[in-house]
């Protein structure tokens, strides 16, 4: 009875096609309720002699079952190993796979727009440090200590111990300085434009603590008002790649320029979206104006031979214009899948005859 007991659970075993089939013979025979642990509890009811005969002969099935299970437990994993090696296996001829790796940031794409434009007017590009000293934010630019507009920029100061030749340093509040860098490193004339980032203690859905601008400012001789409109028009018609680009340029007030306006682009309604072009209405862009003589003076210039005009503007509201972002806190948190959507390629690289676009 126990050589059928041995046969028939060997065939079992080696027909266990997997491993769960072969834990539930295992428990079948050998479980605490299993056939051969029943056997095993009937030595106690035998007499000695029976138990003398039946004992051996139950153990050694007890040892043949468990060695079988085990090899078979073996032969089962390694077959397992086998098959997932086979699904695993990598090709390593096959060509690299081209997933997109990343993107060139709305900003970054429209900085490029930028100098691609004013490249084609004549302009170089300067930049100046993001660690100013108020002399080259404010003073230097007709904003002395005690004027109002210095209040107006929510500056970050550093500690006075901090300061610099007896210069309170600052982070810069706008792209302005840059001019005073450039009028002072070189001599008329000059067209230059210098984007970079900027900073005020700001912060709602529509300011951030940090954001981007860029400066416009060109000295030379005979230079007018009509000057200034003429490249402002050009610049916007070819930033937003429309001919019906209309500005209106409204009087204003900034220290460095006199006379100074702000300029409004005209929008219309275009699939439920407020697009630049036509004028149903109008929104601001940027400040500009004519180069105040003080600050052309305090340069070392004679303002009766030098004239020029300025401008600034935030470069992340132009990109928020022309590519349809309404969040610009959006732009600075990294988030991968705004990126995705709002990023350009690599080799989307902005030429006037490509399309500033890409
Ligand atoms: N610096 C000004 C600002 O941050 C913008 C500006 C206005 C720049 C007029 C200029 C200008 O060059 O002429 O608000």
């Amino acid at each position: 009875m126990l050589d059928d007991a041995r046969g028939s659970a060997r065939g079992e075993i080696a027909g266990a096609e997997s491993l769960p089939a072969l834990e539930e013979i295992r428990v079948r025979l050998l479980g605490k309720q299993g056939s051969i642990t029943a056997l095993l509890k009937t030595l106690g009811a035998m007499s000695p002699e029976e138990r003398q005969v039946q004992g051996p002969a139950i153990h050694s099935l007890r040892e043949a079952v468990t060695a079988a299970i085990a090899d078979r437990k073996a032969a089962l994993e390694a077959a397992a190993l086998e098959a997932r090696l086979a699904t695993e296996r990598l090709d390593m001829t096959l060509p690299v796979a081209s997933a997109r790796q990343g993107s060139v940031h709305p900003v970054s794409q429209v900085m490029d727009e930028l100098a691609e434009i004013f490249a084609d007017l004549g302009f170089a590009v300067a930049t100046g440090p993001e660690i100013e000293d108020d002399w080259h934010n404010f003073t230097a630019l007709n904003i002395p200590e005690t004027h109002p507009a210095r209040a107006m920029h929510d500056t970050f100061y550093f500690p006075d111990d901090m300061a610099i030749d007896g210069k309170k340093m600052l982070l810069r509040t706008h792209t302005s300085p840059v001019q005073i860098r450039t009028m002072t490193n070189q001599s008329p004339p000059i067209r230059i434009i210098a984007p970079g980032r900027v900073y005020r203690s700001d912060s709602d859905a529509t300011h951030t603590p940090m954001f981007h601008q860029i400066e416009g400012l060109v000295i030379d001789r005979d230079i007018t008002l009509g000057h200034l409109k003429w490249t402002l028009e050009t610049f916007l018609k070819a930033f937003f790649e429309r001919d019906d680009v209309v500005l209106r340029m409204r009087p204003s007030y900034f220290p460095f320029t006199e006379p100074s306006a702000e300029v409004d682009v005209g929008w219309s309604m275009e699939k439920g979206r407020r697009v630049v072009g036509g004028c149903e209405g109008w929104m601001e862009v940027l400040g500009s104006g004519m180069v105040h003589s003080r600050v052309i003076a305090n340069m070392g210039l004679d303002p009766d031979e030098w004239q020029g005009f300025a401008f600034g503007c935030g470069i992340d509201r132009l990109a928020m214009l022309k590519y349809g972002m309404d969040d610009l806190r959006a732009f600075f948190d990294g988030d991968i899948r705004w990126l995705k959507h709002y990023g350009f390629r690599a080799l989307d690289v902005p030429t006037l005859s490509g399309g500033v676009g890409a």
